[in-house]
Formats: C-alpha cells, sequence, structure tokens
C-alpha cells in the first residue's frame, strides 16, 4: 500500500533554514512511521522557483532567472541531504515535465469550463505573490504588511465562486481533510464568507510557465506551484496525495484554492492537509530584517541532526507555534537524550557485557515492565498517528524513566555478587527487562532519532537495520536469548552547554555568510565589539589645569606641559598640539587627561598622561574643554 506525502515546494528567493527544516524533517518522520506501519511511503519536496520575485533577485545580480534559481535549488537539495533525509522525490518548478502538468491541468480546468479571460484590476503583493481583493492601492498586504502594487491586466481567472458548496461539502463530509481543528474552522469561515474569482495568469511577469496558445500569460504562481505535487510523481500512480504538510500560512492555497482546480479538472483530491505552526526564535517570529534567522547545519554539526529533530519534535507542539532557542535545545539534549535515552542504553549494555559476557540472557522478563511497554507502544503510536508527536515522546521517555527506576530497585550490582540461583535468575530477568525495553524503545524512536536509534539498534546485536523493523516487531519479548551485544559506545556524549552553544553561534555566522554568499550577496561587516560600562571606568579620566607649558626642541608638533590634576606634583605630559596651540595659550587652561596611561617617552621626555583632543583624520585637534568651572581633579565618567 502507498502512502504519498508531500512538503512545500521552497521559493528560490532565500536559502533554507531551521524553519524550512522543521516541516522537512517532520515530513521525514512521518515517512519513516508510515514505513513502519508497512506502507511504500514517499515523500516529495521542491523549489517553487518562478515569479517576479525571483525575476528581480536574479536581475540584480545580473544572472537569469535559471541561473539564479539553479544555485538555490541545489543549496535545498544539499540542505536535505546534509541533514540525511528520506527524501524520494525533489522536484523543480522550472522541469519540462512539471510545466507540460500545469497545462494539462489548465486545459482540463478550461474544457470543462471553470477558466475565463477578463481583466484584472487590483492590488498585488509580489512578496507574497498574492492577489489582495478588495484592497485599494497603497493599502498593506494582509500576510506580509508591505504595500501592495496596484495592476492593470488581461488575466486568466479561475472560477472559485462556483466552488463555495461544494468545498463546504468537502469540509463536512471529510472532517479531518483540514487538521488541526482551528486551521479547518478558519478555513470554513473564509468560504463561507463567500468566494472570488482568481486570476491564474499574468502577463507582466516573464518567469513562469506560458500558457497553451496564449504568448503573454504566464501561470499565477500558486496555481503553478501546487501542481508540483502531482508532477512530482507524474505517471507513478501515487496520485491523490495521502497528506499534505505545510505550515499554517499558506493554509488558504492548500484548502481552498487546490482543491477547488482539481475539482474543476476532475482530478482526485489529496486526502488531508496538515498545517504545522510557526517555529520562533526566543518567542519572535524569524525575519531576514530581525537578522534572528537560524540554520539547521550549526546544529547538525555541533549536536547531530537527531539533537534539532528530537528538540523540534519533543518542545513544540505539533499544530501550535512554539519557539526555538540554544538554551532549551542543549537542556533537552542533555536531560532526554544524553541523560535519558543515551543513559538507559550504555547502562544496559555494559551490565550485559560485564555481567553475562555480551549476550543475552534467557528470561520472559518482568511482566510489570512488559505490561508498561505495551501500554507505552500503543498510546506512542496512536499519538504519531494523530501527529501528535510531543505526546508520543513524552509518553516513550516515562517508559525510559520507568525502566530506570526498575534497574535501581532490582540492583543488578548487588544480585551480581551473590552466588545462589535466585538471584542469578532475577539478575538474567533484570538484563533481560532493560535490554528489551531498549529494543522496543529504539525501534520505536527510530523514525524521530533515526541516526541515533541505529547506532543503539546495532549496538544491541541486531544485523539488520532498525528502519526494517516493523509496528508487528514492537511487541514484548521478541529479543532472543543469546544474542551477541556489539561494541557499547556513547551516543549522546553529554554537551558543555556554554561551549556547544558558543560553537553553534560561531558556525551559524559562518553559515550565514557561505549563504548569502551562494545568493550573491555580501555580509555587511560585523560591528565592532562594545565595551561594558566596567570596561570603560578602567580609563581614569581627570581634569586637570596647565601650569606650564614649552616647546619640545627638535619637533614642531610636541609641547612639554605641566598639569596639575589635584596630586602632590603636576604631571609632565608631553602633547602633539604645537601647531594648534601656542604654549603661552595653555598656561591656566582646564584641560581632560587620561591619567592612568602607561608612562612613555617621547624626544627624552616622560609623558605621564594624555590630553584629550578631538579630531578627524585631517583636521587639526581640539582640546576638550568645559563650558561650567569644574573642579581640578573632577573624573569624566
Ligand atoms: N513556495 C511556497 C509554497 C508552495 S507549496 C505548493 C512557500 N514557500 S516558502 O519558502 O515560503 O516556504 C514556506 C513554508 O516553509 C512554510 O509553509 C513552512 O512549511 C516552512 N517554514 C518557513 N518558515 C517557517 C517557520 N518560521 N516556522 C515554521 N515553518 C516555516 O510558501
Amino acid at each position: 500500500m502507498k502512502y504519498y506525502l508531500t512538503t512545500p515546494i521552497y521559493y528560490t528567493n532565500a536559502a533554507p533554514h531551521i524553519g524550512h527544516a522543521y516541516t522537512t524533517i517532520a515530513a521525514d518522520t512521518i515517512k519513516r512511521l508510515k514505513t513502519m506501519q508497512g506502507f511504500d511511503a514517499v515523500l516529495t519536496t521542491g523549489t517553487d522557483e518562478h515569479g517576479v520575485n525571483v525575476e528581480r533577485a536574479a536581475e540584480a545580480q545580473g544572472k537569469s532567472a535559471q541561473e539564479y534559481t539553479d544555485v538555490i535549488a541545489e543549496e535545498f537539495r544539499n540542505q536535505w541531504n546534509i541533514l540525511g533525509l528520506a527524501i524520494d522525490r525533489f522536484e523543480r518548478t522550472t522541469s519540462d515535465r512539471h510545466a507540460r502538468c500545469v497545462q494539462d491541468l489548465f486545459i482540463r480546468c478550461k474544457e470543462r469550463g471553470h477558466v475565463y479571460k477578463g481583466q484584472y484590476i487590483g492590488q498585488y503583493c509580489i512578496f507574497d505573490n498574492l492577489y489582495v481583493n478588495d484592497a485599494k492601492p497603497g493599502d498593506p498586504c494582509p500576510e506580509c504588511g508591505r504595500p501592495t502594487e496596484t495592476v492593470t491586466e488581461e488575466n486568466y481567472f479561475f472560477r472559485l465562486s462556483a466552488f463555495q458548496d461544494k468545498l463546504l461539502d468537502l469540509y463536512n463530509s471529510q472532517p479531518d481533510f483540514i487538521q488541526p481543528e482551528t486551521r479547518r474552522n478558519e478555513v470554513i469561515a473564509f468560504v463561507r464568507q463567500g468566494l472570488q474569482d482568481l486570476s491564474i495568469s499574468r502577463t507582466a511577469v516573464k518567469w513562469g510557465i506560458p500558457v497553451p496558445n496564449e504568448p503573454n500569460h504566464v501561470f499565477y504562481v500558486w496555481f503553478d506551484a501546487l501542481t508540483t505535487y502531482m508532477s512530482a510523481v507524474h505517471g507513478e500512480g501515487l496520485w491523490p496525495a495521502d497528506l499534505h504538510l505545510i505550515g499554517k500560512e499558506i493554509v488558504r492555497f492548500h484548502a481552498v484554492y487546490w482543491p477547488a482546480f482539481l475539482m474543476a479538472a476532475d482530478l482526485p483530491l489529496p486526502k488531508k492537509i496538515f498545517a504545522h505552526g510557526w517555529l520562533l526564535f526566543e518567542n519572535d517570529k524569524m525575519s531576514k530584517s530581525r537578522g534572528n534567522i537560524v540554520r539547521a547545519t550549526p546544529i547538525h554539526n555541533v549536536l547531530g541532526t537527531d539533537a534539532l529533530r528530537y528538540f523540534l519534535l519533543r518542545e513544540v507542539v505539533f499544530g501550535q507555534d512554539g519557539s526555538f532557542s540554544y538554551d532549551a535545545l542543549v537542556g533537552r539534549y542533555n536531560s532526554d537524550l544524553a541523560n535519558g535515552l543515551g543513559n538507559l542504553a550504555s547502562r544496559t549494555l555494559t551490565m550485559i557485557h560485564q555481567y553475562r559476557g555480551g549476550s543475552i540472557p534467557p528470561s520472559h522478563g518482568d511482566s510489570q515492565i512488559a505490561e508498561a511497554a505495551t501500554e507505552a507502544v500503543a498510546s506512542a503510536l496512536d499519538c504519531f498517528e494523530k501527529f501528535e508527536f510531543s505526546k508520543a515522546l513524552e509518553t516513550i521517555w516515562s517508559l525510559i524513566g520507568r525502566v530506570d527506576k526498575y534497574i535501581v530497585e532490582r540492583a543488578p550490582w548487588k544480585l551480581a555478587k551473590a552466588e545462589d540461583d535466585e538471584s542469578r535468575q532475577l539478575l538474567d530477568e533484570t538484563l533481560y527487562t532493560a535490554a528489551e525495553a531498549l529494543r522496543i524503545v529504539t525501534a520505536l524512536l527510530a523514525p524521530v532519532i533515526p541516526e541515533s536509534a541505529e547506532k543503539i539498534w546495532s549496538q544491541l546485536g541486531f544485523t539488520h537495520k532498525v528502519g526494517e523493523v516493523r509496528t508487528r516487531d514492537l511487541h514484548w519479548g521478541k529479543l532472543a536469548a543469546g544474542q551477541s551485544l556489539g561494541t557499547v559506545r556513547a551516543v549522546f556524549p553529554g554537551a558543555d552547554p556554554k561551549l556547544s552553544i558558543e560553537k553553534m553561534r560561531a558556525r551559524e555566522v559562518e553559515e550565514y555568510a557561505r549563504q548569502q554568499a551562494v545568493l550573491g550577496k555580501t555580509v555587511p561587516k560585523q560591528e565592532e565589539p562594545k565595551i561594558t560600562i566596567d570596561d570603560f571606568l578602567k580609563i581614569d579620566l581627570r581634569v586637570g589645569v596647565v601650569k606650564e607649558a614649552a616647546a619640545v626642541k627638535g619637533s614642531d608638533k610636541l609641547l612639554h606641559l605641566q598639569v596639575d590634576i589635584g596630586e602632590p606634583k603636576p604631571r609632565s605630559i608631553v602633547a602633539g598640539i604645537a601647531g594648534v596651540y601656542p604654549p603661552e595659550a595653555l598656561v591656566g587652561r582646564k584641560v581632560a587627561i587620561v591619567a592612568n596611561l602607561q608612562p612613555r617617552k617621547l624626544k627624552g621626555l616622560e609623558s605621564q598622561g594624555m590630553i584629550l583632543a578631538a579630531s578627524l583624520e585631517d583636521t587639526p585637534p581640539a582640546l576638550v574643554s568645559f563650558l561650567e568651572d569644574v573642579p581640578i581633579g573632577a573624573r569624566l565618567k
């Protein structure tokens, strides 16, 4: 049985970041879960490469649109490779096959009378590729707030208005077509208000798929982009999709436009649309202008992709907004992965090596733990099925906690010392129980943390891959006595919070610069680091009065001053102000000096401080002075 799922296809006017990774990782997890259930699961992602934004970005770099998108599509493809995601189809909207599919869809809609030619006058947001109905010139885009542009042009229109009832029927008859419930309600409310026909072609844009027999028209990006879900698997018998996984901001396109296009063309509809929430950075929206976008590869490099996968799916309730922070990431990594699962694995396997020569002892295991494991498996699978990842993981971790407690209570290290049969049997049972629980937990977690699960799996002595495990294998007692364990190695070495965060942040700066270079942009120079008030207070700035001033022999720039700053003896200071101030003009004048500078010799004279003066590179220095009367020795701060 097939299971076909998709992520959105990402725009090629930005490089991949953690938001894109979030959806793609979740999709990869669902694919692995479906595979575990025995489906032939196929996952499509890709890039959305047409539209005026790309046209403009390419132009700004003196590249053709195709050259420009080639580079960024590759960047996305690489990103998923680096993160080890099990992508089956990577479809680009610039492929020939895709163009033919879009044109076919249009022809099918047209033949059935759902498309007509008309005049569009209205507001358009080029950033979101969105026609904004009812907006007046200058109104902001409802999605991004940027000003909309007024456009007047001949367009093809899709008769969306005719699909209101059919769409409402669809939402009614298939209550789980749009999930979660909040998104479903929003869509229903939107459709109930009435739908306006939708412009599906443009003449002002060149970079797009041509409309058949209309040399001046290219398809509106959403008509083009949504069709990718079909073109990616064209002729493979995989359509309709079982799931479109998307972010919440593009629900309308997926739950209103897309099913309407398909109904108009007499094509099967996708089974489900699930919209997850927004990933924020430290509770703030991530955006270019805020400069708070986080990328996934630095995390992959420092803690591994599984740390990121686990964090995203455990920390954020799938369907709701959630926040990413490095602190929380490292916190979860240490508490749940290093000390939780990692510790259970190394402790269990080490004891079996130590007490049973690395061979799984014969036993049925502890019946209470067996029962707890059976319940945890059922409940976790049920949660996974509903995409309640966080709850599923919580359930699995309570089983881990339970097994930990059981080991402590049984104290195998004590049993191992006793010589009697009963202790020997109890030790067998304890070790078997821990290992069997570890086997089940590891297999159940493989879709979420595939790389680490594979490592634990081979340490448990399995020769097949953990990805080959099916849900029917998750029952208690499958682990065979006598199985030889592999070598024990730490799967989640503990991470020093400060050090690992510093490393991730440093890599983040590098990755940002690398991506900017790929996008053909230069990275603005880093700001000079700021100093703290304590740094500033290290400089002792004092008010003094010039007691004596004289020219310095052999120099036309330097003056030798005696400055009283309220100390027993005046300071000897050599200052480069001779060309500007005659010596006699300085006597009796109040000045500011740096009083704690290392003394140094100039022209054989000791200078015990520095006079403050202001200048630009090529302007004469002007001494710092005061409008009010200030006492000698006063500190500047
Ligand atoms: N090209 C369209 C989608 C066309 S689908 C037929 C598009 N592209 S996008 O590059 O802007 O990607 C948007 C998607 O990326 C979101 O729907 C979501 O899946 C993911 N995310 C991007 N930033 C995100 C967050 N900050 N948080 C969560 N998901 C985010 O829209």
